[in-house]
């Protein structure tokens, strides 16, 4: 199946929310209680803040599309970097997320590299995450780019805190970190 990686426009917003939430839903689904799920999907997946992040360049969005719509998305953002990074040109890869019926086409490495190509482009020297630490598909992934694991702490939705592995991978000679 053909796929094309490109930037988000305002006008792929609503796509972005319905994916987003579906996707969310399912990978959280079984550790979050319901109605924590709830409120952080109103919150996080709201198209009022997505359309400003997109306007106001807060975010960068990035699309994966095929002949039946939106089938993959990610979100790059510059935001509070963990302690180990502090003094880092860094940018967090914030989502990374494919509709299921399209594992394993090679959406989520294509929507990694066109995250990579913007960051370098900007000028970070850097990309970091956090992924739950049982997620080991994703996981996987990120090490098999060159990820290094970090270390592991609490991150909250709604009330539950979930053990989260941070991750960094460096994006020029030099800031390895080892
Ligand atoms: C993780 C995710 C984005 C991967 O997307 P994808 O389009 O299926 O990945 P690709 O087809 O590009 O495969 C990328 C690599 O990861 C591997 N991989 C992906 N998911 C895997 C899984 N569940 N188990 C084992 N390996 C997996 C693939 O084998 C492939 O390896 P390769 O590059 O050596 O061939 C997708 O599974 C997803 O959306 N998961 C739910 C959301 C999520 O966990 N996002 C990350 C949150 S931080």
């Amino acid at each position: 199946m053909d796929f094309e990686t490109r930037l988000a426009r305002p006008e792929d917003v609503a796509a972005i929310v319905e994916l987003g939430r579906r996707t969310f839903a399912l990978a959280y689904g079984d550790i979050v209680l319901p109605s924590d799920m709830d409120s952080y999907l109103a919150k996080f997946f709201d198209p009022e803040l997505l359309k400003s992040e997109i306007l106001a360049k807060a975010a960068t969005y990035f699309i994966t599309e095929t002949e039946q719509g939106v089938v993959g998305y990610a979100k790059l953002a510059e935001t509070e970097r963990p302690d180990q990074l502090a003094d880092k040109r860094v940018i967090e890869l914030i989502r990374l997320y494919v509709r299921p019926e399209n594992y394993g086409m090679g959406i989520g490495n294509g929507l990694l590299k066109a995250v990579k190509q913007q960051a370098l482009a900007a000028g970070f020297k850097g990309l970091w995450l956090r992924v739950w630490e049982k997620n080991n598909g994703a996981i996987r992934l990120y090490e098999r780019d060159g990820f290094k694991r970090l270390g592991i702490e609490p991150y909250f939705i709604g009330t539950t805190a979930n053990p989260v592995v941070l991750m960094f991978e460096g994006l020029t000679t030099g800031e390895e970190l080892y």
